[in-house]
């Protein structure tokens, strides 16, 4: 009687579940890119694996993605673009299908509580770089191999996700390749290369600490690897593609300063978030950009046509603290992470002796004249189609050094300090920061930061003393 008393009340509960449980939302909110991300559950780890072919760009893979619900679920979305062949959700096969280009719609055999485990294992399948969406693909093929870098969308060709880095999470990535190239990917090597197939070697990579989906890399081609350890014990994993030709000298002599960087940045920005470092040269044009992503930034190798360039290297790393360890709460917010990583370099230029702060402050502001389109972009708001303009970085980094000159070098470098400490591993806005900025300095900063990053207009330095030359 009680065992059935007992049966029965669990029946009725599960029923009342499933009447409560609704659709994850397809997009968390971002006033940018409104379906990017989704709602109803946040990641705690991927573990990617996949086999590829560079010969025909053939990617096959499965990703588990080990998840909490926010919500009762009934159905939930994943941000995806390759072909899926099946999706099982807590040991159950689920029934999917596509709605638009990228995203996945998911419907468990059976709802989720909210707070419940998620589990997700999908397979696929495909040529990722046939595969566009508006007419592009952010997985980029070379000669010898591909690339899965690009912001924002980088996930969208190799591994489903919840693709907003407002959820972050830990990372496994372990590719099985052909013997002759390599693979790389953010952290540790755990594994590799190991001989598992003929003709194929498979790599494994670990990222502890939680990484933005755009974060997330992969590097498949012939690169030179070069391993050691950090003063802290830490790995430091460089690789070099083999294709630099003229430019390979250049890149190691600027890329194997990456240890000397980030110790000098630690100054600046308080101590290193990750547990490992590195950088990936990828072949000449490949990318056209340099990324940071996270514990190893890619670079294109035409960084280093005029010879040695830290200052590429100073920026990337200056987004492990900027970027990667605190993340954009919005893709609005983007000055946060491009304002200040440009401003790094501006910090690296004096440390180097080659031009202070406010030398390059007068430079960056006089090289703009009044009437040029840079001025119409606003940092803090530059829309959706702007998030990479020229006056994000320039304009943003302007901004940095008007707020050091108002608040004074103390208060700026503990401010910055304070940002990352109390932010470290997850996410901000403009409008915290602001905040911050007034609490610590104790000024009233609303019509700097509306001067700087929301009119339009170039600003004029008479209105600040201490800026006018
Ligand atoms: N965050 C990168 C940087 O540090 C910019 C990436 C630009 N992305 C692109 N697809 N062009 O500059
Ligand atoms: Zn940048």
């Amino acid at each position: 009687m009680t065992a059935t008393a007992t049966a029965v009340a669990l029946t009725l509960g599960s029923g009342v579940a499933d009447a409560a449980a609704t659709p994850g939302s397809p997009g968390v909110g971002d006033v940018y890119f409104p379906d990017y991300g989704n709602g109803g559950y946040d990641v705690g780890h991927y573990d990617v694996r996949l086999r590829y072919q560079p010969k025909t760009d053939q990617l096959t893979g499965t990703t588990t993605i080990l998840a909490e619900t926010t919500q009762e679920l009934s159905r939930f979305n994943l941000d995806f673009a390759l072909d899926v062949t099946s999706v099982r959700v807590n040991n159950r096969a689920a029934t999917f299908h596509r709605e638009g280009a990228h995203e996945l719609v998911v419907t468990p055999a059976r709802a989720i509580p909210k707070g419940g485990d998620l589990t997700v294992v999908v397979q696929y399948a495909g040529i990722p770089s046939s595969v566009k969406v508006s007419g592009f693909t952010g997985w980029t093929r070379t000669s010898d191999g591909a690339l899965a870098v690009n912001e924002p969308e980088s996930a969208w060709w190799w591994f489903p996700s919840n693709d907003h880095p407002t959820d972050k999470a830990t990372y496994d990535v372990s590719v099985l390749v052909p013997d002759d190239v390599q693979a790389i990917s953010n952290g540790t090597l755990t594994g590799g290369p190991v001989k598992e197939l003929n003709g194929w070697d498979r790599w494994s990579w670990r990222s502890a600490k939680p990484q933005a989906t755009y974060l997330t890399f992969l590097a498949v081609g012939h690169y030179d690897i070069e391993s050691d350890t950090a003063a802290d014990g830490s790995p430091i994993v460089n690789a070099y593609s083999t294709s630099l030709g003229e430019f390979d000298g250049a890149a190691r002599a600027s890329v194997n300063r990456t240890n000397e960087v980030i110790e000098t940045e630690e100054n600046w920005f308080g101590d290193y978030p990750f547990e490992a470092q590195g950088g990936v040269v990828a072949p000449p044009a490949a990318l056209g950009f340099a990324l940071e992503t996270q514990t190893r930034p890619v670079y294109d190798g035409r960084f280093w046509r005029r010879g040695g360039n830290t200052y590429v290297v100073a920026h990337e790393l200056a987004h492990q603290w900027f970027g990667d360890s605190v993340s954009l709460g919005q893709w609005r917010d983007i000055w946060l992470n491009e304002g200040f990583a440009s401003y790094a370099e501006w910090l690296w230029s004096d440390h180097e002796g080659e031009g202070t702060p406010q030398e390059l402050f007068d430079y960056t502001y006089a090289s703009y004249p009044e009437d040029d389109p840079f001025w119409q972009v606003l940092p803090g708001d530059p829309g959706a189609d702007k998030v990479f303009d020229g006056a994000v970085y320039d304009r943003g980094a302007l901004t940095v050094q008007a707020l050091r000159v108002q608040i004074g070098d103390e208060a700026f470098f503990e401010l910055l300090r304070t940002w990352l400490a109390s932010h470290r591993y997850g996410d901000g806005t403009t409008g915290e920061f602001i905040a911050l900025a007034e609490k610590i300095s104790g000024q009233q900063l609303d019509s700097l930061f509306d001067t700087w990053l929301f009119t339009a207009g170039r600003p004029d330095l008479s209105a600040t003393t201490k800026l006018a030359r």
